[in-house]
């Protein structure tokens, strides 16, 4: 076993407001996850990451916060929040949350006071500029919707830098006032027990603003800094981060110049989300094998987070503008999929035409490259989204549970947000229930799938390498070396039946067998006729190390 749990881990996101309502008021709640925690548990699940459960505007969905130290009462009580991590922690599930500290609410009393007077106590724990910075519509995230990144403030009568809307002012790390503040943040909710924190905006948080300073200078040694404080508050907690930069630019946000993880744990992989959707677009894994060779290697603990989708759009912006015309082509083809010119605002299901296999193919490629699998809610039964609410909205809608009214969500009339409703995917159709009593249905898939995986740890917490050989068109192959043995993948993106040659590997063979895949294509033999039908995919044991 690796002595990483986080190695191991099958990381599931959701939205406490969209997942199960208690209360019937509409919106769900701690105790409508705490209530669902045993289907979490079933579906092998180890670790949930919450999406923002602090109080809020809701302006943009959470990540504009108001109080740090506290739970949004619409969604319950910090009680509620203890809770549900002594029930998590009874069925072996961790919980971490989202630390969104690049910025605040507006409505945050800190910025409240701080654009009040030039004297307040919180004046300096934003970014601020007396006159017009040149590069005011520079730099911004949500093109479209954002006009600039430094707006006038007329209460305050200065300028402050916002990297995303306006509503949300960034904090100043100049400030070591700051700077503490943000490990007392850490620090309270490590004592009530988190495993860890998905830390949003990290670049962001690092660069060290100033008007008209473009690149403007990175503290990468806070990130040292936040890394002591948390392993020294709880030694095993987490940190993972949403960092979409440059590939040149990743092993400093794991490492220091010495080169040991003394930063970050885990980063999600953005480049290797982008060329998963090539690659399934092209139906060629050309970009995978680029993507395995191009990533930097990791230090020691160092972990990279896959996914396929998550709550934002799919952020297409690192692939060439003909890779990217090509995944618009295969799966937004509608202007109204797209969003900010360089995602794609759909679930999985419906991009890969609600095609089984396709499905199938794509979740077995993202559990068996590297890294720890996250899992985005609704994904393990195919739901779809609603393309009629605006921006990400339509893949924010409730967990379908039933062929209850509102899918079983919520007793109210008024969900949060509506339900799928659609033909193919509305919640008569695409629900829990319906799945957790079909063997043959995509949860079921999971269960098993997830469950192969547990009894295989080199898959996530091993090394991961493509297989150099000549293969037919359209084939990946991999290997998964761990101290616990190999695994060996094949992967057919195409529609062709194929016959793929492997009998190389052979020679490294202990009695190999077909551990999972999309049928049973009988024994694998000496690896030499290994038969795989169109978009179809096997996991083949080479070899078991005993006693580890
Ligand atoms: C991150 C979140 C996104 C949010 C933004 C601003 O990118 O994933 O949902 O809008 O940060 O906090």
């Amino acid at each position: 076993m690796s002595e990483y749990w986080y190695k191991e881990a099958v990381i599931y996101c959701l939205d406490v407001e969209t997942f199960a309502d208690s209360d019937g008021d509409g919106i769900g709640d701690l105790r409508g996850l705490i209530g669902r925690l045993d289907y979490l548990a079933r579906l092998g699940v180890t670790c949930l990451w919450l999406n923002p459960i602090h109080p809020s505007p809701g302006r943009d969905d959470g990540y504009d916060i108001t109080d740090f130290y506290t739970v949004d009462p619409r969604i319950g009580s910090l009680g509620d929040f203890a809770e549900l991590l002594h029930q998590a922690s009874n069925r072996g599930i961790r919980v971490m949350i989202d630390l969104v500290v690049n910025h605040t609410s507006d409505e945050h009393p800190w910025f409240r006071s701080a654009r009040s007077s030039p004297d307040s106590p919180y004046r300096d724990w934003y970014i601020w500029t007396d006159s017009e910075p040149p590069d005011r519509h520079q730099g911004m995230v949500f093109p479209g919707e954002q006009r600039e990144t430094w707006s006038y403030d007329r209460t305050a009568k200065a300028w402050f830098y916002h990297r995303f809307y306006d509503f949300q002012p960034d904090l100043n790390y100049h400030n070591p006032r700051v700077r503490e503040e943000v490990k007392k943040i850490m620090a309270f909710w490590l004592q009530l027990g988190v495993a860890g924190f998905r830390m949003d905006a990290v670049p962001f948080i690092i660069e060290l603003t100033e008007p008209g300073k473009n690149p403007c200078p990175m503290d990468f040694d806070f990130l040292t800094e936040l890394r002591q404080h948390v392993q020294w508050r709880r030694g095993d907690a987490v940190l993972l981060a949403e960092a979409n930069v440059e590939p040149d630019r990743l092993p400093g946000y794991f490492a220091d110049a010495g080169g040991s993880n003394s930063r970050l744990h885990m980063l999600f992989d953005f480049m290797l989300n982008g060329r998963l959707m090539l690659a399934l677009a092209r139906q060629d894994p050309e970009p995978i094998i680029e993507a395995l060779r191009d990533t930097p290697q990791l230090p020691r603990g160092g972990q990279w987070a896959t996914f396929l989708r998550n709550h934002d759009e799919i952020d297409l912006s690192r692939l060439t503008a003909e890779q990217r015309a090509d995944v618009f082509a295969a799966f937004g083809p509608d202007e109204n999929m797209r969003l900010y010119d360089r995602g794609i605002r759909r679930r999985l299901a419906p991009m890969l035409g609600g095609d089984r296999r396709r499905i199938e193919l794509a979740y077995s490629l993202q559990f068996t490259l590297r890294g720890t699998p996250v899992l985005r809610y609704g994904e393990e039964i195919g739901m779809g989204d609603d393309l009629a609410l605006p921006g990400r909205n339509s893949i924010r809608t409730p967990m379908q549970w039933s062929r209850a009214p509102n899918g079983g969500f919520t007793s109210a009339d008024e969900p949060i947000r509506p339900v799928v409703d659609s033909r193919d995917y509305g919640y008569q159709k695409v629900n829990v229930t319906a799945q957790r009593h079909d063997q043959d249905s995509l949860f079921g898939w999971f269960e098993r799938m997830i469950r192969t995986l547990r009894e295989s740890p080199e898959v996530s917490a091993g090394t991961c390498a493509h297989i150099d050989q000549k293969l037919p068109p359209g084939i990946l192959a991999h290997r998964a070396d761990g101290s616990t043995g190999t695994m060996v993948f094949l992967h057919n993106l195409g529609t062709d039946d194929v016959r793929v040659d492997l009998s190389e590997l052979y020679g490294e063979a202990d009695d190999p067998n077909q551990v999972f895949g999309d049928r049973d294509y009988g024994p694998v033999g000496r690896l030499d006729a290994l038969d795989l039908a169109g978009y179809g995919y096997r996991w083949i044991r080479l070899c078991r190390n005993p006693g580890t």
